[in-house]
């Protein structure tokens, strides 16, 4: 295994750690499913989310959301994630939903993003997740 390999596997298994104490913090008290996000950005900064719930369902925000926001208000846009790995109850699936992806698209366009799939880990970048994102300048064509 390379240095770089090395660094990119302990900073992996430190996002995962991240994320899964994140998750210990999700208010999910309706689904019961508890997600967390944790992400590193060109900085070396991490930050990290967990989903937060609302009686009035539709409120509900996941945590990648909460991740990504986190960074743009602590590194000012655009803070460039290299890296974001979601971890969801029980290493049960834990895709991003579609509406996570279009804000991934947006505010993590050169992410690596890693999630659990069916026991193993999956990694894919934000344009594998969503083709043909809504973005900027669509405003403006
Ligand atoms: N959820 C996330 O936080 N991220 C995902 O990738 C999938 C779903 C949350 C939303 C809701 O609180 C709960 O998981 C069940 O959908």
């Amino acid at each position: 295994m390379t240095g770089v390999q090395q660094l990119m596997d302990n900073q992996g298994s430190d996002l995962r750690t991240a994320a899964r104490r994140a998750a210990e913090r999700a208010y999910a008290p309706y689904s019961g499913y508890k997600v967390g996000a944790a992400l590193v950005t060109e900085t070396g900064h991490c930050h990290v989310g967990a989903n937060v719930e609302n009686a009035s369902y539709g409120l509900t925000i996941c945590a990648e959301r909460v991740a990504l926001f986190e960074a743009v208000i602590g590194e000012g846009f655009p803070a460039r994630v290299q890296r974001m790995v979601i971890v969801g109850p029980n290493s049960s699936n834990c895709a991003p939903c579609g509406a996570c992806r279009q804000v991934l698209a947006e505010l993590a366009p050169d992410a690596e993003i890693s999630f659990q799939q069916h026991g193993g880990w999956v990694t894919y970048s934000a344009a594998d997740l969503l083709p043909m994102a809504f973005s900027p300048s669509d405003l403006t064509t």
